[in-house]
């Protein structure tokens, strides 16, 4: 009888035995039994491996066979890698400016969130230009044609397939020979060499590394969906992102229709990309100015709201930051930080209580970035600084001011990077005045027409100019 192996399903971390708590990731209860397939016949894989290479001699976009020789780095050919568009600019900007030849792609969220969606929305576009395999091991066909009908979406060269097993996929693409193969979701697949339950780390890593052959060898691009849990749990995109060349991340923003697609690696492009979308009845609609979502509902006049500009890859955004200033009861006044880091808005308080002598021991302070954003960019210093004082003083800022500039200890304001992108896009947006640090308006100078620029250098120039 072949000898039980034990794998934690949370991290991939193997064992002879059962173990109730993983030494790894220290997880509980995540050891499952993993029962090896026999070894007698063809070595594992073998037959599946000799069916993809023929997959790729029939296809010219293949890489082929290829000596593995090791070579001098000067004698290797760099290779142009061809980028294709998937007619959704959202997408394409996430994925580094569209989808890279026989590249494998991870789409990972939490369930309901929408990848099935805009998986079949983007297929549809792909389908237009490429062959497009689409199987679904969640859904029946009937049901994803529903969906499809909802979105409008239809297609030639999109073909639709139920199935949940790997030999049976492998199949299909040989009999419709795609360009683009959609597996919805990995948890669903399984291969028949091994005998463990779909879903489990075994299966997942054996179906993704066959898929990950399929895109290599025969240069189909490969996309799969993955689910991941609150808590992390399922194993499935953690033993793949090592795989993978991308992995997506599809997330909802401030618990409304709006979602953030976000690459969280990328061989292809960079990772500080973000799409955004807004759901709705008709399916995933592209956000093409963010900025005016996440101002749309701004107070006017209102003491404690200020703008400021956040870069999203490379992509500037305006958002609304609040704080709310209130006379504490507690002996320990709260203090409530949201979408900014907590240990930064500390400094900036120490600094705003220090350097402007502004009375806020005792008070009860709450920061919060409004549209779920989070704000990781020190640029947005300045904007935080004046949004506490202004309800300090229950004075409210003129709406189309923004404000750009790090804060230091010793209160002096210091340059932020990309400052004209952000001018530009505020001027877009309705701003004609900009506080910002004296080295960055330098820089500037009348670049940004309509736009009146105010260098400062110190945090207390700002506050006296706009508070006394
Ligand atoms: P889905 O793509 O199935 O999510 P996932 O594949 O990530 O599990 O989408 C799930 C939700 O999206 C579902 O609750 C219904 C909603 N939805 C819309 O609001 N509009 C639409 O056009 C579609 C197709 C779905
Ligand atoms: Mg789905």
């Amino acid at each position: 009888m072949a000898k039980a192996h034990y794998t934690c399903q949370n991290c991939g971390h193997g064992s002879a035995q059962w173990l109730g708590r993983c030494p790894s990731c220290s997880q509980w209860n995540t050891f499952v039994e993993e029962i090896p397939a026999e070894a007698e016949g063809p070595r594992r894989g073998a037959v599946a491996e000799d069916r993809l290479r023929k997959i790729s001699e029939g296809k010219k976009g293949g890489a082929g066979p290829q000596s593995n020789k090791p070579r001098r780095i000067h004698e290797v050919e760099s290779g142009t890698e061809v980028r294709w568009t998937t007619e959704i600019a959202e997408l394409d900007r996430v994925l580094g400016g569209g989808v890279v030849e026989a590249s494998y792609i991870l789409l990972a969220g939490d369930p309901g969130i929408g990848k099935s969606t805009l998986l079949l929305q983007s297929l549809e576009r792909m389908s237009r230009t490429r062959q497009v395999l689409y199987v679904t091991g969640e859904e029946s066909v009937e049901q994803v044609k529903l969906r499809a009908q909802r979105l409008e979406v239809s297609g030639e060269r999109l073909y639709l397939a139920s199935e949940t097993n790997w030999e049976k996929v492998l199949g299909m693409v040989e009999e419709t020979n795609p360009d683009v193969l959609a597996i919805d979701s990995i948890q669903t697949m399984y291969t028949s060499e091994i005998q463990s339950a779909p879903g489990s780390v075994a299966q997942v890593r054996e179906v993704g590394a066959r898929l990950m052959h399929l895109a290599k060898k025969a240069g189909v691009v490969v996309i799969l969906v993955g689910h991941v849990t609150k808590e992390g749990t399922i194993a499935g995109p953690r033993v793949l992102e090592h795989m993978v060349d991308t992995v997506l991340h599809f997330e909802s923003v401030g618990g409304n229709s709006f979602r953030i697609l976000r690459a969280i690696k990328n061989r292809f492009g960079s990772t500080s990309e973000v799409g955004i979308f807004d759901m709705t009845e008709n399916g995933l609609q592209e956000v093409k100015n963010p900025s005016e979502l996440f101002l749309a509902e701004r107070p006017k006049n209102a003491p404690g709201s200020v703008v400021v500009s956040s870069m999203e890859g490379t992509r500037p955004l305006l958002v609304e930051l609040q704080a709310l200033v209130s006379r504490s009861v507690l002996g320990t006044p709260r203090r409530t930080v949201l979408g900014v880091d907590a240990a930064r808005a500390a400094i900036l308080l120490a600094v705003l209580e220090k350097r402007m002598g502004l009375e806020i021991y005792d008070r009860d302070i709450f920061v919060n970035v409004v549209g779920g954003l989070e704000l990781s960019e020190p640029s947005a210093d300045l904007g935080l600084i004046v949004a506490i004082a202004s309800s300090f003083h229950n004075t409210a800022v003129e709406p189309n001011i923004l404000f750009l500039g790090e804060v230091g200890l010793t209160g002096e304001i210091r340059s932020v990077s990309r400052a004209e992108d952000r001018l530009r896009e505020a001027s877009v947006m309705g701003f004609n005045r900009c506080f910002l640090p004296e080295r960055s308006a330098a820089q500037i100078k009348d670049k940004v027409k309509g736009m009146e620029l105010i260098p400062v250098r110190k945090v207390d120039e700002v506050v006296q100019r706009l508070f006394r």
